[in-house]
């Protein structure tokens, strides 16, 4: 079966993240995203996936051997301009030869495929979308539902008074080839304010299935986040690369950890890194390849993507760090806290409140203080 992932989103609520990076691209426990999403879609036999790309559209390149080792064909189509999520699906219409999977490529889930193909040709529907329920339905797809299944509107991002359900949609869907004939060529059109209203206005055999698997959207630093701990504290099943030394302590080759050194599970460290004398690290916790943590640093419930320096003494809680951050000593990143890859951050700083520093900047040591 074939699957089209949209990865050509700009990521805008994940910045700095994904200004280098798209949002697929982004590592989850020293992994490109979107590993996950294949790795489910694998899992249900569906092994033939297009994506669809138009930011960053390079980055995409060094999948095709990951996605062989994983058992999946790849092939990237880029759009010009963006196209929106049901304009991305019908300018690879071409590709495309029977009933096939549409997945954004942002949401990391466990849901059985398998059980909504089945539902699908149950229903004898036309398209058939994953739902979910989430506590603040507002940023997301309303999708009401009649008592059969069938959906009686979509109300995309709606305001509070409009809210009638907890069910979303989850941004997986199960298609006919035949509903993009009502999809425009080349221009961009959307699945939520588009199609999906056409086919209702149209009668047509829309169906949702509601699902309690796990299920988040990674689009903001918070959700990006959660997403390590809940695989880290195993509300989320998924493979943790690395060996585990210790209940729910996974580290890569080449660590070097000194006796005075102190690890509270979970905790993911990547290959080739350097624990100094007296670091504590607090799980969920998730550190990349290559990185360096200085005598006496605190890491708390964060991330630190591959090829990071932390001076001594410094102190990380809740945060992100992307690729190639250093950090110098007494400097404490807390509360949310995002900074892009390759920043430097001089000693004695205080970066919080859910401060975010774009990519390659240098904060001069005692300069922020808040
Ligand atoms: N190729 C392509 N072209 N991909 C796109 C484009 C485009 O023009 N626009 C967005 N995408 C991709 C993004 O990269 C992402 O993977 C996916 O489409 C969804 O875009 P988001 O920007 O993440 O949308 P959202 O999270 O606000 O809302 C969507 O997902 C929710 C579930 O997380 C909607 O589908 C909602 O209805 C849904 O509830
Ligand atoms: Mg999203």
């Amino acid at each position: 079966m074939q699957a089209v992932i949209l990865v050509g989103g700009l990521g805008t609520r994940l910045r700095p993240l994904t200004i280098n990076s798209p949002k697929p691209m982004l590592s989850l426990l020293n992994r490109p995203f979107i590993e996950y999403i294949v790795t489910l879609l694998k899992e249900h036999d569906i092994d033939d996936i297009i994506l669809s790309t138009g930011y960053l559209p390079d980055t995409f390149n060094r999948l095709v051997d990951d996605f062989a080792r994983l058992g999946a064909k790849l092939t990237c189509v880029t759009e010009e301009i963006p196209l929106g999520t049901c304009g991305a699906v019908k300018n690879i219409e071409h590709l495309i030869d029977d009933t096939f999977v549409v997945f954004n490529g942002d949401i990391l889930t466990n849901l059985n495929l398998s059980f909504l193909i089945d539902y699908h040709r149950h229903k004898q529907a036309l398209a058939t979308l994953a739902l979910t329920s989430v506590d603040d339905p507002t940023s997301y797809g309303l999708v009401p539902l009649n008592s059969n299944g069938h959906i009686k509107e979509f109300l995309e991002k709606p305001n509070w008074d409009e809210v009638t359900t907890d069910l979303i949609n989850a941004g997986t869907y199960i298609l006919e080839p035949e509903v993009l004939q009502y999809a425009p060529a080349g221009e961009n059109f959307s699945f939520e304010r588009g199609l999906f209203p056409i086919m209702l206005e149209k009668g047509l055999p829309l169906y949702g299935f509601p699902s309690g698997a796990y299920w988040l959207d990674i689009g903001s630093p918070e959700k990006y986040l959660r997403a390590h701990y809940d695989i880290l504290d195993g509300k989320m099943q998924a493979i943790v690369e690395g060996e585990e030394i210790k209940p729910r302590i996974w580290v890569g080759a080449g660590l070097e950890v000194a006796d005075s050194a102190n690890l509270f599970a979970p905790i993911l460290i990547g290959k080739n890194c350097k624990i100094s004398d007296n670091v504590s690290i607090t799980g969920p916790t998730s550190i990349g390849d290559n990185c360096t943590i200085g005598e006496g640093v605190r890491i708390d419930g964060s991330v630190i993507m591959e090829d990071c320096h932390l001076g001594g003494s410094s102190v990380i809680r809740n945060s992100v760090l992307g690729r190639g951050i250093k950090i110098g000593r007494k400097v404490h990143i807390e509360e949310n806290a995002v900074l892009g890859d390759n920043m430097k951050v001089g000693d004695d700083n205080w970066l919080k409140k859910g401060i975010r520093i774009w990519p390659e900047t240098e904060v001069l040591p005692g300069t922020i203080r808040f």
